[in-house]
């Protein structure tokens, strides 16, 4: 009996300290503690007993019912608190941490809005892009050796039969020709911002950086429309008394070809220590090169276009008021830097 009682009472014990709901305590009492429960049979076995094993079994007994009642009692307790934890309305709350948008997502979002109050579209395109839409088709035969500027990475996989290899994007570029297969028929107006990949770092490179890409193709386009677009995006972009000057470059894809300047924010275009003449140098633009336009499946008899290029990192660097000393900075996820923003 005296082992019975005992083996009872343990079992009793791990099965309520396993209880995970008030209904589950409720049958163990009932099978443990209730009239005809475990405990209970033996106690209507007790009279079989001798006296003296009878008086150790009793005791025994109301030993185990004590024991297992107050264990019933503190898995009731410990269940409500896992429940229902104390909660005081009155304490302050602590002030969760906000973040913000990369500064580069904040500089895509704006440079996207203001281009599209002129009637841009924003498009994107592959960034693991064909050899043929990157150079090719951009005037930039195999060899040429323009496309050594464009520290490209190439992929090692087997080249399209008409494309060549694969490479990730160098310049959103690559998207002049995707923009014109897939209009088919002008008028164009993109704007395509997208990342771009190239094997170089230093203080204003970093080999994944940003372009926008601004295209637009119709009857009669001229420089004139370049230039007016150009000063919309510098006045609205960097302030109300800034402008752009076109320089004369070479690009295989544009003709002409210009690189873009604008007035420097610091000196307000008189010249100082950051820019020297007064203006600072933006990207490249030009006039679409109509062995570009017939790649793309657009007549040069009939239509004519302008692109331009920029860096979205250079670009928000030379804004009004930011200071930013080297462009590494905007991809060190460094806290201290980005919280400034
Ligand atoms: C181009 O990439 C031409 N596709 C631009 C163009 C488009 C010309 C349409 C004419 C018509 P470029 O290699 O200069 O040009 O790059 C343009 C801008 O991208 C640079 O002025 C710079 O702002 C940015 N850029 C280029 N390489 C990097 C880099 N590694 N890190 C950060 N910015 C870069």
């Amino acid at each position: 009996m005296r082992e019975d009682v005992l083996n009872i009472k343990n079992e009793a014990i791990a099965q309520i300290m396993e209880a995970k709901s008030a209904e589950e305590l409720e049958n163990l009492r009932i099978s443990y503690l209730g009239r005809n429960g475990k405990l209970n049979k033996l106690t209507k076995e007790l009279k079989y007993l001798g006296t003296e094993e009878r008086k150790e079994s009793g005791r025994l007994i109301n030993e185990a019912k004590n024991t297992l009642l107050k264990q019933f009692s503190s898995q009731k307790n410990s269940l409500k608190e896992s429940v229902h934890e104390w909660f005081d309305p009155t304490i302050p709350g602590i002030k969760p941490e906000i973040g913000h948008l990369h500064l580069v997502t904040q500089a895509i979002n704006e440079i996207a809005s203001t281009f599209e109050r002129l009637g841009f579209v924003r498009v994107r395109y592959p960034e693991v892009e064909w050899d043929w839409f990157a150079f090719g088709a951009l005037n930039m035969e195999k060899d040429h050796p323009a496309r050594d500027e464009w520290e490209t990475f190439f992929i090692d996989v087997k080249d399209h039969t008409k494309y060549g290899q694969m490479v990730l994007t160098p310049h959103t570029s690559s998207g002049q020709i995707r923009e014109m297969q897939r209009v088919k028929t002008p008028p164009i107006r993109m704007i395509n911002i997208a990342k771009c990949y190239r094997r170089q770092q230093d203080i204003s490179h970093v080999p994944m950086f940003h372009q926008f890409e601004g295209l637009v193709i119709d009857k009669g386009i001229s420089i004139t429309h370049l230039k007016g677009t150009l000063d919309y995006f510098a006045r609205n972009f960097f302030g109300k008394e800034r402008v752009t000057r076109l320089r004369p470059f070479h690009f295989q894809f544009t003709e002409p070809s210009f690189e873009v300047d604008i007035t420097c924010g610091v000196c307000k275009g008189k010249g100082c220590k950051l820019c020297k003449e007064g203006l600072l140098e933006l990207g490249g633009a030009g006039m679409v090169h109509p062995v570009v336009l017939k790649n793309g499946g657009i007549d040069p008899n009939i239509y004519s276009g302008f692109a331009f290029g920029w860096g979205v990192e250079r670009t928000y660097m030379m804004k009004s008021g930011l200071n930013i000393p080297d462009v590494r900075l905007l991809y060190s996820s460094d806290l201290r830097f980005l919280r400034q923003f």
